[in-house]
């Protein structure tokens, strides 16, 4: 057992693929302990406080679940309900929470200010999404992945479809790297991982023998795909007008049935960090179709519905794995 006791998590690339595969040990044991009943309680009096300058379903929920079952107590402050930046730094804001609380969530914008909270708090600092990395959803798509594909990580093979430099391409990337899968993004050159991301990848891989594959030939990088993976095309943060350029370059990286099909893997299976775009029932999803006439962009809803229990597994997988990483670096 590796020990992670009192270290932040902020992105895959600051761990090793030992305490990796720990944390999704510890993940896997929690989740089947809490369906045993036998759960027991490591965080019993700790305090913790949740950043959210982006919204959130999934991730403040699994947090704040997470930390009831635990014996923890959260504290949530959203994106206009406190004096974080208005009128205190984020450098304030750490010295001031890192005496207040034993632990610290953020989601929000540049990995700077994650990187701040952690140096500056003392206290272990969790990534719940920036516009870098999604660190803790990784953690969720490959317990789902274990569970779903059944052979080990690192036989499996997983084609993100999309706007791969974001958060959760650029999470997949080195999630994969660090456990040594076959990677492949695949996406438009102009979406493709930085260079720097592609170099740090390459790096862990031959460590760990994953293979990384960057590609915009749909059909090369979903041959023989055990998992495809894909995220919405326009992230938080970003401006309303990239949306037409967007769905320009992306539309022929939609995961379609012909997409899944084009695997020439009957057992493959499709994930998604949610929420997504697969119909015209949201607010986006309607005004993209007026626009445009589509009525799903990066999944359609023939494929999200045929995967959909796989895709809320994953769902639920991120309260087991962000237990998992609250255990490991704050537990008794
Ligand atoms: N996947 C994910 O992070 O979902 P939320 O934005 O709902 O937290
Ligand atoms: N890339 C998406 C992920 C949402 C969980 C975003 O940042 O909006």
């Amino acid at each position: 057992m590796t020990s992670l006791t009192g270290r932040s998590f902020l992105k895959e690339f600051d761990f090793t693929p030992a305490e990796w595969r720990s944390l999704l040990d510890l993940a896997a044991q929690l989740k089947d302990e809490r369906r045993r009943g036998v759960e027991q309680q490591r965080l019993v009096g700790r305090t913790i406080a949740l950043i959210f300058e982006k919204s959130s379903s999934r991730t403040r929920s699994s947090f704040e679940v997470a930390a009831f079952h635990q014996g923890a107590h959260t504290t949530y402050f959203d994106p206009s309900g406190s004096h974080i930046r208005g009128k205190e730094s984020i450098v304030d804001t750490a010295l001031l929470f890192g005496r207040m609380f034993d632990a610290i969530e953020y989601r929000g914008f540049g990995q700077d200010t994650v990187e701040d909270l952690a140096k500056y708090s003392g206290v272990p600092v969790w990534n719940g999404l920036t516009d870098e990395w999604h660190p803790t959803q990784t953690l969720a798509d490959q317990l789902t992945i274990l569970e779903r594909v059944g052979k080990p990580l690192n036989q499996v093979s997983i084609a993100y479809l999309g706007d791969a430099r974001n958060n959760v391409g650029n999470s997949v990337l080195a999630g994969g790297a660090l456990m040594g899968m076959d990677v492949r993004m695949v996406a438009p050159k102009a979406l493709h991982n930085t260079d720097e991301v592609v170099a740090q990848a390459r790096g862990v891989a031959e460590q760990t023998g994953a293979r990384i594959t960057l590609t915009d030939n749909v059909a090369e990088g979903v041959a023989g795909a055990d998992v495809i993976y894909t995220d919405v095309w326009v992230s938080m943060g970003e401006p309303e007008e990239v949306w037409a350029e967007r769905i320009a370059l992306l539309r022929p990286y939609q995961v379609n049935a012909a997409l899944m099909t084009a695997t020439g893997n009957p057992d493959a299976i499709a994930l998604h960090c949610l929420p997504a775009y697969h119909d015209r029932n949201t607010t986006v999803g309607e005004k993209v179709f007026q626009l445009t006439g589509m009525d799903a962009l990066e999944i359609t809803d023939e494929v999200f519905q045929a995967q959909r229990e796989v895709i809320f597994d994953q769902a639920e997988n991120r309260m087991h794995t962000i237990k998992a990483v609250m255990v490991a670096t704050l537990g008794a």
